[in-house]
């Protein structure tokens, strides 16, 4: 039997096992997947415990996607530009960290964009925290030509240093600008709220998009999938924009890992979106 885990902390929330379990079932690979809740300073000790043969993947997620990266031994081009790794992968006695975030939301956009010319979409990125960077990279592997990348987030010297951390993958004239929070562009075709803003049923980011009212071509992007429709989005459905939850990105995040481990191209099928419903 090989093992694969998610470890994070808190871990109990995680549906991972649930949907990578279905997946081993159904494809009939003897393989079990495990939470495993971490302290920081068992970190080191854990990805030792991955040298074992039984052992052949693990998910990363809050709060060590980036704390991981010393213990490993190589990462993919993506996962060194963002710092952030999301997958484990064994190979040649090799632990090698991977970011699997980054093509899952770049696949979700290109889907929602399939009848449309493929233009870059000037983009507003909500939040500074964990995942934000996955969300930067994908944006910018998306438009590859030019358009713009605005930042805002509450606390403005979070920005400051995600921007920082990252400058040095954009171009001059392709750097993403901060803008003051409470500030909306007037020029952007895709949103995405990548704070935790949401979670909590009913919470709302205290930002006006009213400018936006009736732009069904404007895409609201919410990372949280449970709430099924945030604030955010039910707002932006009353202001008939083009909306989407975290549902699928998460979906194909796993998806993608699951591929890595088994070489298997799994398919998101009705019972594994249903998993995530509960
Ligand atoms: P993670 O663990 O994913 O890194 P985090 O560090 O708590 O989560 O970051 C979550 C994001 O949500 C941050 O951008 C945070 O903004 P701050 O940098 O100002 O803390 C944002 N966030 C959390 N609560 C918020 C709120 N009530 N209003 C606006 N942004 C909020």
């Amino acid at each position: 039997m090989s093992n694969y885990f998610v470890i994070g902390n808190p871990i109990d929330h995680s549906l991972s096992p649930l949907i990578h379990n279905y997946w081993f079932t159904k494809y009939k690979i003897k393989g079990i997947y495990k939470k495993k809740n971490l302290q920081e300073d068992n970190l080191e000790v854990f990805v030792q415990s991955m040298r074992d043969d039984n052992v052949k993947g693990a998910n990363v997620t809050v709060p060590f996607k980036k704390k991981i990266i010393p213990f490993l031994d190589e990462l993919t081009k993506i996962a060194e530009e963002t710092q952030s790794v999301n997958t484990i992968t064994k190979k040649d006695g090799k632990l090698i960290g991977h970011n699997t975030d980054v093509t899952a939301f770049g696949e979700t956009i290109k889907d929602l964009k399939r009848n449309e010319n493929d233009k870059p979409l000037n983009s507003l990125i909500i939040g500074a925290g964990g995942v934000t960077p996955s969300i930067l990279f994908a944006i910018k592997h998306l438009n590859n030509s030019a358009s713009k990348i605005y930042i805002t987030n509450r606390t403005k010297n979070n920005a400051d240093k995600l921007l920082a951390e990252t400058s040095k993958h954009f171009t001059e004239n392709l750097k993403p600008k901060i803008v003051e929070w409470g500030n909306v562009p007037k020029d952007i075709e895709l949103v995405v709220n990548t704070t935790s803003v949401g979670l909590i049923k009913d919470e709302s980011l205290d930002l006006d998009f009213s400018d936006y009212t009736d732009m069904n071509n404007v895409i609201f992007y919410d990372l949280i999938y449970n709430p099924k429709e945030t604030k955010f989005l039910s707002d932006a459905i009353k202001r008939r924009n083009k909306t989407i939850n975290g549902k699928m990105m998460f979906l194909l995040q796993a998806k993608q890992a699951f591929f890595k481990w088994t070489n298997i191209n799994v398919e998101i099928d009705h019972e594994v979106s249903k998993i995530l419903d509960k």
